[in-house]
């Protein structure tokens, strides 16, 4: 049963929509600055503060900014859900609700399914292109942050009433099926291969990598010896015949002795790992046997690029088991796809693409490639190499065509890696004049996962972490977790030991989830399992154990949940930390709607982790079952089926799962 949606209202929203034309008469652009109408930071300043009285007045001359917050505040009409408005300090707009409306807003969440968060009035054809691992390598950890966000943006956005399609870009046509293939043919362990093809075929590339690095190594060793004498050689100059005293010469010298050293550390490190090379006798005598092993590899790449038949059909074989290799990853984290549309699918459509852009006069030859060149960007984005080959740009090309011509797409989401924001600048910037000029673009890009050192995540052996054995790590943690949780319950033991391995798996699987959404996506994170699993604090199992502390509640109470959302009983809030709590429900909706337009999952963990300490405050606060009056219980235990709801619907746009016990 759910009451018409009218009756139900984004705050935020109306607010900004209530404002925007009354600034008119101070700016041409009032969307210029309504984003400094907010959410407050503290309560004494009202529920939401305004404060674009301070910009709008000092493009104005002999204009005070709190005499026109005083003429704004004047203009706009609140009457019918805020209390007077006041200016604060220099030209604050402070802006509290009215008490009555906002207890009569919450009460209509109370039947509302959709929480308070309408469905978009012009639904756009989202294309989220995320995870896109270059398989035919295992998954590590690296490919869990594209992964996850990408996940949780098409979450939100589906539920927004989008239309989104989930779309897989996977690197199956890369040099990576070349190397695969060399080692194939040369280096198999049939035996091995019939086991578990893909542990192979990653021991195989592990393998040609190895031996391409020795040779390139063990050849670049000459040039950077004759570097470093030459280095010492001008040292020995300068030292011997230049003028000591004085200072520029001393600087020079200086800046020489450090360089000179960071080339023989580097050359010591280089003849290093050539020695350990050879130690491993199996490795040495194949890497002599194939002293141009790197160029062989990318011939049998670029004899599969041109439809070798023996290559295509190793190929074909290859790649149904790299697919399910990652299939089995994505069904553990719960993972849905729309389509796999992977580099080798835009294959076909790339010659058309470059003649395309030639004979709208985009591209053109430079130095044998054919590129296309953007003002402002210095970088020439090249679509076809000198030998003829295309590139990843071509094939990001022909994707957006595609994506625009056969699925329709009105917005597409790169959920990639910074690394390539350069990239992305290219792609749009053509994209742009190649004629798709109503396309929405937007690299939704992330820093680099790191271990305690700083440095990029890896094994202690120095390999990347594969993403499987984490997981299992994670849920084994998580299950001693709960089970010392459950064993110091006072009454003893709720659990038996199937419940807690299932709410291990959760536990596991969403801590590690949500310490990778909680950051910034920009920034790099460190990965740090016992943080991440840590019950107090912003994390999942915080959140997973405010939703089973509520579940609790009405266990203990024997009430029925769904009977209480139909009884249409009065909400009323009486205590401070009651408003805080409701205020904060009342956020939901505008919440997802900017995690939506910048595609930052941190926005909703960071309303979880405050809905979740503003019911902790509330739960300290006020009893709900021992409430004095019946009314007040009522009115308190819908406060608390709310909190659960939405911690129990936001962690799930997170693809985070909740238990009822913990
Ligand atoms: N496979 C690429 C990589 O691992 C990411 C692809 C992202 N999507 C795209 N349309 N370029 O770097």
């Amino acid at each position: 049963m759910s009451l018409p949606r009218a009756y139900i209202m984004n705050i935020l929203a109306e607010l900004r929509s209530r404002f925007e034309p009354v600034l008119t008469e101070w700016t041409d652009d009032p969307s210029s600055v309504i984003e400094m109408l907010k959410a407050s930071q503290d309560a004494k300043f009202g529920d939401y503060q305004a404060n674009f009285a301070m910009p709008l007045a000092a493009r104005i001359p002999e204009l005070k900014p709190r005499d026109l917050a005083t003429q704004i505040v004047e203009k706009v009409d609140l009457s019918d859900f805020c209390e007077p408005l006041e200016v604060a300090g220099p030209g604050f707009i402070n802006i509290k609700l009215k008490q009555d409306w906002l207890n009569t807003q919450t009460q209509n969440l109370v039947a509302d399914e959709r929480l308070g968060v309408a469905a978009a009035e012009a639904p756009q054809k989202v294309v989220v292109d995320f995870s896109a691992p270059n398989v035919a390598k295992p998954m590590h950890v690296g490919h869990l942050r594209s992964t996850v966000i990408g996940d949780a943006n098409y979450r939100v956005l589906k539920f927004l009433g989008h239309d989104v399609v989930g779309d897989n870009h996977i690197g199956d046509w890369g040099t990576q099926f070349g190397m695969i293939i060399f080692g194939y043919k040369h280096f198999l362990n049939e035996a091995a291969f019939e086991e578990a093809p893909v542990t192979e075929l990653a021991r195989l590339y592990r393998l040609v990598n190895q031996l391409s690095d020795y040779h390139a190594t063990k050849n670049a060793i000459p040039k950077k010896e004759e570097d470093i004498n030459q280095q010492a050689e001008k040292l020995q100059s300068l030292e011997s015949s230049a003028d000591l005293t004085d200072k520029k010469i001393q600087k020079q010298i200086k800046k020489l002795k450090a360089d000179l050293g960071e080339s023989q550390a580097e050359l010591t490190s280089q003849q290093e790992s050539l020695t350990e090379l050879e130690a491993n006798e199996d490795l040495h005598s194949k890497a002599i046997a194939f002293p141009e092993i790197a160029r062989l590899a990318r011939e049998e790449t670029a004899r599969l690029h041109s439809g070798d038949a023996e290559n295509i059909e190793l190929w074909e074989r290859f790649l149904p088991q790299c697919l399910d290799a990652i299939q089995t990853v994505y069904d553990r984290l719960n993972i849905h796809f729309d389509m796999t549309l992977g580099e080798s699918f835009y294959q076909p459509l790339l010659a058309d693409v470059v003649a395309d852009l030639k004979q709208k006069g985009l591209a053109k030859e430079s130095q044998g490639a054919i590129c296309v060149f953007m003002q402002g960007i210095e970088a020439p984005f090249i679509v076809q190499k000198q030998d003829g080959a295309f590139t990843y740009a071509t094939t990001d090309l022909a994707t957006i065509k595609y994506r625009v011509e056969e699925l329709k797409a009105d917005r597409v989401l790169y959920v990639v890696d910074s690394r390539q924001s350069e990239h992305f600048k290219l792609l749009f910037a053509t994209v742009k004049e190649w004629g798709y000029s109503d396309l929405e673009l937007q690299h939704v890009s992330f820093g680099t996962v790191l271990g305690k050192n700083k440095r990029p995540y890896k094994t202690r052996s120095g390999d990347t972490v594969g993403l499987e054995s984490l997981l299992d790590e994670s849920i084994e943690s998580a299950y001693q977790i709960v089970s010392e949780n459950d064993d110091a319950k006072p009454d003893g033991p709720e659990l038996n030991d199937a419940e807690r391995r299932q709410i291990a798996e959760v536990v596991g699987l969403g801590g590690i989830k949500y310490a990778d959404l909680k950051h910034n996506r920009d920034s790099d994170y460190v990965f740090d399992l016992d943080k991440m699993l840590a019950n107090k604090g912003d994390t999942a199992t915080y959140m997973q154990y405010a939703y089973a502390r509520v579940c609790g509640i009405f266990r203990k109470g024997q009430i029925d949940r769904s009977a209480l959302r139909d009884h249409q009983a009065a909400l009323t809030l009486v205590d401070e930390s009651e408003r805080a709590l409701a205020l904060q429900i009342n956020r939901y909706s505008e919440i997802l709607e900017s995690v939506a337009t910048e595609a930052r999952p941190n926005y909703l963990t960071n309303y979880l982790f405050e809905l979740s300490n503003l019911f902790s405050t509330f739960y300290n606060n006020c009893h709900v079952l021992k409430a004095e009056e019946e009314a007040v219980k009522t009115s308190r235990l819908l406060l608390c089926d709310l909190t659960a709801r939405i911690v129990e619907h936001g962690l799930s746009l997170l693809g985070i799962g909740t238990c009822e016990r913990m």
